[in-house]
């Protein structure tokens, strides 16, 4: 395993993996395979191709297209596929959710099957701890059922099951991950940690889903990448490994340590009509992957002050975003009437 295809490494998590692996193993090489929509773009990686050169290499291209994957897996020599590919923002689902079924189930099925033609020696599959559905109680294991209760998570559960279609049918040599929100630099701010955080910065209200008493386990990305890493290095083939810090937070105190973070006050915060089918709360439990070594190294509350201190320090990649128009047309969308409503109330 030494030339990967990263696809979707143009985003958030995958432009952090890139990085991580690149400046581990000197030995190896990473082809960027990506179809930059509105969350890829190439600032993620401009260190990277700087820093990097002679060992990266960057392909647009989307990855429902087979002949372009084939192409692009051949021209390169690729052994090892990770798959980060995916629309990713839950909301986002809620309002088109056929291009989450494009991407995060055809889009797979299409991965899968240029590991199986061309014999790779591994694909990865990125995953979620959303697939378990809410959890009211006690901590997911990866043999739980799959209960996904939004268009996001009922693709990505589709793109499990596809994946371990693979194994069980013609061995294809897969292993799997399921990570918690994960947070850090690069995050598109359409979730809420980098949302929250930008807002506050510009002294704007953080509009907080219901009662903002939904729990999740937020961990610092390079925490993910390590385990993905362990995995793709010492996991079992055909076996699903959670990824998270093992505990989780109420999202009132997350928004807490934001605002306290960067010393703005309790009043920013707004909450407005709650998300459909919110789930109340994720919780994994991660026993499996520390059994092969592996240990969380930012608990949450450390992970939301490093991360909202990136943002205050980087204004120069999320302020082309806020102010771009894209941004602007789904922020007017998903929030204007929330903010709205609230403040007539008031
Ligand atoms: P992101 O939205 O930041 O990035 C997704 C990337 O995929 C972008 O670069 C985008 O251009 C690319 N992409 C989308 N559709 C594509 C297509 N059809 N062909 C090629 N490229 C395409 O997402 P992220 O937060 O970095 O998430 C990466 C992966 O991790 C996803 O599979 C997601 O489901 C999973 N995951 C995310 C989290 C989280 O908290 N962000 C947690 C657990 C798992
Ligand atoms: P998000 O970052 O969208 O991740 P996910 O839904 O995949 O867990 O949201 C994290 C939590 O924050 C979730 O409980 C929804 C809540 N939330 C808000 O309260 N307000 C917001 O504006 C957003 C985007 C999320």
């Amino acid at each position: 395993m030494r030339r990967l295809m990263v696809t979707g490494g143009a985003g958030f998590i995958g432009s952090n993996f890139v990085r991580y692996m690149l400046e581990k193993y000197p030995e190896y090489f990473i082809l960027v395979y990506d179809k930059l929509t509105y969350a890829g773009r190439l600032e993620n990686l401009e260190d990277v191709a700087a820093k990097f050169a002679g060992r990266y290499a960057f392909v647009k291209g989307d990855i429902c297209d087979a002949a372009a994957v084939e192409e692009a897996a051949r021209t390169y020599a690729i052994d090892t596929i990770v798959n980060f590919a995916a629309e990713t923002h839950v909301d986002r689902s809620l309002m088109e959710p056929g291009s989450f079924i494009q991407t995060d189930v055809y889009g797979t099925f299409v991965l899968l099957e240029t590991a199986k033609r061309l014999g790779l020696e591994r694909y990865h599959q990125i995953s979620t701890d959303e697939v378990y559905g809410q959890v009211l109680t006690g901590r997911s294991k990866e043999s739980d059922p799959l209960a996904p209760r939004s268009p996001y998570s009922a693709s990505k559960a589709s793109g499990d099951l596809m994946t371990l279609a693979y194994w069980e049918s013609w061995q294809v040599p897969v292993t799997l991950t399921r990570g918690s929100n994960n947070i850090g630099p690069y995050q598109y701010p359409e979730k809420v940690v980098p949302l929250f955080t930008i807002n506050a910065l510009d002294d704007q209200p953080l509009p907080v889903y219901g009662d903002g008493l939904q729990m999740r386990d937020y961990q610092y990305v390079l925490d993910h990448c390590e385990g993905i890493d362990v995995v793709l290095h010492r996991g079992a083939l055909g076996e699903i490994y959670n990824v998270g810090t093992g505990s989780e937070m109420p999202n009132l105190e997350m928004t807490q340590i934001v605002l306290e973070t960067l010393g703005k006050p309790a009043s920013l915060i707004q909450h407005v009509e709650d998300r459909a089918g919110h789930d109340r709360r994720y919780a994994l439990d991660v026993s499996k992957l520390r059994a092969l070594g592996w240990e969380s190294r930012h608990t949450c509350a450390e992970a939301i002050e490093k991360t909202v201190r990136w943002y205050a320090e980087n204004a120069w990649w999320w302020r082309p975003i806020k102010s771009g128009e894209l941004y602007q047309a789904y922020y007017a969308q998903q929030y204007g009437k929330r903010l709205s409503e609230k403040a007539e109330r008031r």
